[in-house]
């Protein structure tokens, strides 16, 4: 009997089918809309790897509930998602997808930080709604990036893909990370702050850092209170890091000056959200690693360890 795979969402067949040749394979049929939790217990249950989606909850009673269960390859750099202690105690391996997209993020990072700065989201729906109705000298002004201080909270792989970018922009890069980056600090000239130090000098805060309990809610009305008014804050990493009520707040009031958002605490973010009624809120949709060919070289790499796995292989990317 050939060990069995499923696949939490609809992937391209140009990737799957390989994997069809040593092992039975199982795919939901949509790539548009996800499945429930219930519906990956029922679906997966005698599944030997799981190739699981960022958006699906793998808790420990999910982990329980599937008792062939060896691997579980997530499509996503973090794996906030999947309950890794439950997977470590059943001796499941859980693998991720590294490096592969840190330029990619890097990339949509810069864009939600230059369009937050000159509000282009917003002026986009003003020529859509028919408002530009004449030039003028400061209605659509916005922020200068370049001699900007930019204020990075997570100085892993991606932030400092972005601190390059910045560096490019001739922007004064600050970082805070659970440890100093001594050579990249060498290297480019960025400078370690505190925390607080970080959000109080910053013009832009970029938050890459990973969710987990030390992380959630790591900005909330205390913090914002002590960036510039001036200043905007972007959130490329995940929803829970930034409390979006002391955000929404902080932005009516004019605590801080805009926000960028590709990330939010629930995802799709429900249409009536206060956040979506502010017009310097930039958004996008969790796109942080979608460009066609990363996407692609992602899915390649969870396919490679879930085969490295079932075959009693080391696999490249594993957590635990
Ligand atoms: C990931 O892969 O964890 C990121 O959210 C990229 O969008």
């Amino acid at each position: 009997m050939l060990d069995k795979i499923y696949i939490t969402r609809k992937l391209p067949e140009e990737i799957v089918e390989p994997l069809r040749e040593k092992f039975e394979v199982q795919m939901w049929h949509s790539e548009e809309k996800g499945m429930t939790y219930e519906e990956i217990k029922t679906n997966a249950k005698d599944a030997h790897a799981l190739w699981t989606m960022l958006s699906d909850n793998i808790d420990r009673a999910l982990i329980e509930s599937l008792p062939n269960l060896k691997v579980i390859s997530n499509f996503a750099v973090g794996f906030n998602n999947i309950d890794i202690e439950a997977a470590k105690e059943h001796g499941i391996v859980v693998t991720n997808t590294p490096g592969v997209l840190t330029e990619t993020t890097a990339d949509l990072t810069f864009a939600l930080l230059l369009a937050t700065a000159r509000r282009i989201t917003e002026v986009e729906q003003e020529i859509r709604s028919g408002n530009w109705t004449s030039w003028s000298p400061m209605k659509y002004t916005g922020m200068d990036i370049f001699g900007a201080t930019l204020g990075i909270v997570g100085m892993g792989r991606i932030g400092e893909a972005v601190a390059r970018r910045a560096k490019g922009f001739d922007m004064n890069v600050l970082y805070h990370n659970r440890s100093r980056k001594l050579d990249a600090e060498e290297t480019y000239g960025f400078t370690y702050a505190e925390l607080d130090e970080l959000l109080k000098q910053s013009d832009f805060v970029i938050l890459l850092t990973p969710l987990t309990p030390e992380t959630k809610g790591l900005i909330g009305e205390r913090e914002l209170n002590l960036m510039k008014e001036s200043a905007a804050i972007i959130n490329v990493a995940r929803g829970g890091i930034v409390d979006e009520q002391a955000l929404y707040d902080a932005l009516v009031s004019k605590k801080i000056w805009a926000a960028g958002m590709d990330v939010f605490e629930q995802e799709p973010v429900p249409i009536d959200h206060p956040l979506l009624t502010l017009p310097n809120v930039t958004m996008s949709p969790h796109i942080g690693s979608a460009s066609i060919r990363t996407r692609l070289a992602m899915m390649q790499m969870n396919a490679k360890d879930i085969e490295a796995v079932l075959e009693s292989r080391e696999p490249q990317n594993r957590i635990v």
